[in-house]
C-alpha cells in the first residue's frame, strides 16, 4: 500500500533538513558556523512571553473562535490600518499556525486543479510545494542578478496563460533580500488587477528593510487591487516569535470565509494563549522590533563586505530580510555540492540555491552573531580560493 499521490510530488524542505544536519554535527561537538536558519537568534521580547504566561495561569487554554479571537484579530486590522494604510474589517482576518500556514490557507482557498501560479524565483522554497498540494501548477519564471532579482513587468506579461490564477510576490524577499519599490509594484499591480489574478502578497520581512528602502502593501493601491490581494503577515519575524506558531492573511470578505472554513476543519484555531502573547506584540512596545533591525542592519553590512572580498563571488545587496543569495557559478560546483562540501570540509552550512530554484546561488542568513559572520566567512573565504 502506498502513500496518497500529494506525498509523491512534494520534496521534503530543504532549509530546514540543513539546518538539522548544522545542528546534529554542532550537537556531536563539531565546531560549526550555521548561515542556515531562517529565524531571528533573539529572544521573543518579555513582556509577549509574559502575556502568554498570564493568559495560561488565567485558564485561557481552551479552544478560541477558528480565525482567532476577535480582539486579535480587531488589533491585526488596526496593524493593518495604521503600517500598511488599507482598511479591512476584522472579519477579513483569518490568523493562523504562521504565516507558512496562511501562506497555505491562501493558495488553497483559490487555486483549483489545473490551475497556473505565477512565482518569481528564486523564490521561498514552500510555495511551489503549496501550489502542487492544492493541485495547481507552479510556473516559475526566473529573475536575474542584473533586475536586483525581481520580476519585471514585461516578464509578467509574457508568462501569463489563461490558465494562470495567481502570482505570488513576496517583498521584502526570501531568499534574496530584495524589495521591490512602489513603481515595481504597482505596475505588476496593475497587470494582475487587468488580467484578473489574485495576488498572494507575502510581507512576512516587512519590519525587516535597510537604508532608504521602504515597505509597500500592494492592498493599499486602489479598490481593484485590494479586491484580489491576500495579504500574509504574522509575528515570526519581526517579533522573534518562530515557535509560537502565528501569522495571518487579509483579503476580500469571500475568500475570508473560504479561508476560515478550510481551517476550521484542518487545524481550527491557532493556539490560544499564542494569541494573547499576538496582542502583547501589537499592541506592546515596539522598540525591540526596531533595534533588531538595526542589528541585523550591522550584520548585513559587514557580512556584504566580507562576502564582496572573496575573489569569483559575485552578490546582489539585499534590502531587505536577513538573507544574501551570493553567486557561486565560478567555482565549478553545483549548489547542493558546494553546500555539502563547504559544511564537510570546513563546518559551515549554507543552504543550497537548488532550493530555491536558483543552482548558481547558496543563501547565507545574517540572523546570527557578528563573531559567526567572521569566523564563517572567513572558512568560506578559503574554501572559494581552493576551488578557483
Ligand atoms: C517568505 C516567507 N514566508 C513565510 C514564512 C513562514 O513564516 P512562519 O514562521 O510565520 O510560518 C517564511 C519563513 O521562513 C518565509 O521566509
Amino acid at each position: 500500500m502506498d502513500t496518497a499521490n500529494r506525498t509523491h510530488i512534494i520534496t521534503p524542505s530543504l532549509t530546514l533538513s540543513t539546518d538539522s544536519k548544522a545542528k546534529q554535527m554542532k550537537a556531536a561537538g563539531e565546531d560549526v558556523v550555521s548561515f542556515a536558519a531562517g529565524e531571528p537568534d533573539f529572544d521573543t521580547p518579555d513582556h509577549i512571553n509574559a502575556a502568554a504566561q498570564a493568559a495560561i495561569e488565567s485558564g485561557f487554554t481552551k479552544y478560541t473562535p477558528s480565525s482567532g479571537i476577535p480582539e486579535l484579530r480587531q488589533a491585526v486590522a488596526d496593524k493593518l490600518k495604521a503600517d500598511n494604510g488599507i482598511d479591512y474589517q476584522p472579519e477579513q482576518i483569518v490568523v493562523s499556525n504562521g504565516a507558512k500556514h496562511a501562506c497555505f490557507n491562501a493558495i488553497m482557498a483559490v487555486v483549483n486543479e489545473g490551475d497556473e501560479v505565477l512565482i518569481p524565483a528564486p523564490y521561498w522554497l514552500s510555495y511551489p510545494e503549496m501550489v502542487k498540494m492544492a493541485g495547481g501548477e507552479p510556473f516559475v519564471v526566473a529573475t536575474t542578478a542584473e533586475n536586483g532579482y525581481k520580476l519585471t513587468p514585461d516578464q509578467f506579461r509574457e508568462n501569463l496563460s489563461p490558465s494562470t490564477k495567481m502570482v505570488i510576490l513576496n517583498t521584502p524577499g526570501n531568499p534574496t533580500g530584495a524589495v521591490y519599490t512602489e513603481k515595481e509594484l504597482c505596475e505588476l499591480c496593475e497587470i494582475a488587477a487587468e488580467e484578473e489574478i489574485y495576488i498572494l502578497s507575502d510581507e512576512i520581512y516587512e519590519k525587516l528593510v535597510y537604508g532608504d528602502h521602504k515597505h509597500i502593501s500592494v492592498a493599499a493601491f486602489s479598490q481593484g487591487i485590494y479586491d484580489i490581494t491576500i495579504t500574509v503577515n504574522g509575528f515570526s519575524k519581526a517579533y522573534a516569535m518562530t515557535g509560537w506558531r502565528l501569522g495571518y492573511t487579509a483579503s476580500a470578505p469571500k475568500i475570508a470565509k473560504a479561508i476560515d472554513a478550510l481551517q476550521s476543519h484542518s487545524t481550527s484555531n491557532p493556539t490560544s494563549f499564542a494569541q494573547k502573547g499576538a496582542m502583547a506584540a501589537l499592541k506592546g512596545p515596539q522598540d525591540s522590533v526596531e533595534s533588531m533591525r538595526q542589528e541585523y542592519d550591522k550584520r548585513r553590512k559587514r557580512m556584504f563586505e566580507l562576502l564582496q572580498a572573496i575573489p569569483g563571488m559575485k552578490v546582489v545587496e539585499p534590502n531587505g530580510a536577513f538573507y544574501m543569495l551570493p553567486d557561486i557559478s565560478e567555482f565549478q560546483l553545483d549548489s547542493v555540492r558546494f553546500a555539502d562540501k563547504l559544511l564537510e570540509e570546513h563546518k559551515v552550512a549554507v543552504v543550497p540555491g537548488a532550493a530555491f530554484g536558483d543552482d548558481n546561488t547558496v543563501r547565507l542568513s545574517y540572523a546570527t552573531s557578528m563573531d559567526s559572520i567572521e569566523k564563517g566567512v572567513e572558512r568560506l573565504a578559503k574554501f572559494c580560493k581552493g576551488r578557483l
